[in-house]
């Protein structure tokens, strides 16, 4: 594939100040300090293609922002973009419009299961996969990721055996946060095979398909299947990098499934019929294909920047291979540290805000930690550098 040529420049440094960021505003609470360079919170430090803007401001020009239904138009921006980009022909009376994924996922869960019912999920995951099985009173069931030679991969064979002992539901996250795998055809088919032999039901997050590198492909499961019950959950908020903006989808074949995860949001009372999400969400589906495609490239040099990085600079620190999402996931424990520990080394002596792996699991996250590497390059490297000169740096 021609890789294009970058038109825009993801190196210059845009500020949030000003705009009351998680990311920026939040690093006391969470960090106890603002001294740390943020690259925590999963949303990017680059501006949004300028198609979402211009949409934005044209809506912002109209000066009425009253009630909003969800149009016809941005159903079909939500089709072509499967269509074209996924090979997935998704059919317009399968689409349920969310006011978010992790919200979509607690729907989900609700409609789909009985208080108590058994969830699977695959840690190290986004820590929402926890709360969302036990906040709906479910109880939690955890098939491990098993980090061979470098490489996660799904631990089918326990899959199995926690399906054999009366899990109902597994909660996928394809592709894979904060291990950065896409998961294969050949893989999710071998999912499939086990979901099919158990009646497991998928529910499948893939909020993170279309931030994939330049030399891979991202299978929607749900093409996969017609026997297998496949729930799947997307957006463009993080490709586009409008999360803020809080809309997404659930794709869902089954009538009778349908009406009861819609009946869940009626009874929550909840509404993001937000004129700002409707026009940012069709924009970014109509016309932010060219951005996406040099984001990619960018993504995929910074990714390869700080691999050379690490192995020159600090090897104990070692990059577990990634092929999407722009989220990296350190082992860190060639340095030698306890969780707690290296949580506060890095805040305190290089000064920078990760996401600790414990917060993906306990036991699959220790050691590790993840970086947001959705910012400049030259943000990267340089928070890199910090680590590595406080690590020399210690007694
Ligand atoms: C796998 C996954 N699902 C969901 C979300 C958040 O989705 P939303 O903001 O639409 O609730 C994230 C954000 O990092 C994520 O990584």
């Amino acid at each position: 594939m021609a890789l294009p040529r970058l038109t825009i420049d993801f190196d210059i440094p845009v500020s949030r100040a000003g705009t009351a960021s998680l990311k920026y505003g939040a690093r006391t609470t969470y960090y106890g300090t603002n001294d740390v360079v943020p690259l925590w919170v999963a949303d990017m430090d680059f501006s949004a293609p300028e198609v979402v803007t211009q949409a934005l401001v044209k809506r912002a020009t109209h000066t009425i922002y009253g009630y909003t239904d969800y149009p016809e138009s941005l159903y079909t921006s939500m089709q072509n973009w499967f269509a074209s980009r996924h090979d997935w022909a998704i059919d317009r009376n399968s689409i349920i419009l969310c006011p978010g994924v992790v919200p979509s996922l607690y729907a989900a869960i609700t409609a789909l299961t009985a208080l108590g019912d058994q969830v699977i999920v695959q840690p190290p995951v986004y820590h929402p996969f926890f709360s969302a099985v036990t906040d709906t009173g479910r109880s939690l069931v955890e098939n491990r990721l098993v980090l061979e030679n470098g490489r996660y991969r799904m631990d089918l064979a326990h899959l199995a055996s926690c399906a054999e002992a009366g899990a109902k539901v597994l909660v996928l996250c394809s592709p894979h946060n904060p291990v950065g795998r896409v998961w294969s055809r050949t893989e999710l088919e071998a999912l499939l095979a086990v979901a099919r032999q158990y009646g497991l039901t998928i529910i499948s997050d893939d909020i993170h398909a279309d931030l994939i590198f330049p030399d891979q492909a991202h299978t929607p499961l749900a093409t996969l299947t017609d026997d297998v019950t496949v729930i799947t959950a997307v957006s463009p908020s993080k490709t586009f990098n409008i999360p803020g903006l809080g809309l997404s989808a659930l794709v869902v074949n089954d009538s009778a499934q349908r009406q009861a995860i819609e009946d869940v949001f009626k009874n929550w009372h909840v509404s993001n019929m937000n004129p700002f999400s409707i026009c940012g969400f069709e924009a970014a589906y109509n016309e932010g294909e060219a951005w996406l495609d040099e984001l990619m490239v960018y993504l995929a040099d910074t990714r390869l920047a700080v691999q050379h990085y690490l192995e020159e600079a600090l090897p104990e620190v070692q990059l577990v291979e990634s092929e999407g999402t722009y989220l990296l996931w350190l082992d860190c424990r060639g340095l030698g540290m306890g969780d707690t520990d290296l949580h506060r080394f890095l805040i305190e002596q290089a000064k920078i805000a990760l996401s600790p792996g414990t917060l993906f699991g306990q036991a699959s996250g220790s050691g590790f930690m993840r970086l947001n590497m959705a910012a400049p390059r030259a943000v990267i490297l340089a928070a890199l550098t910090s680590i590595s000169i406080a690590f020399r740096a210690l007694p």
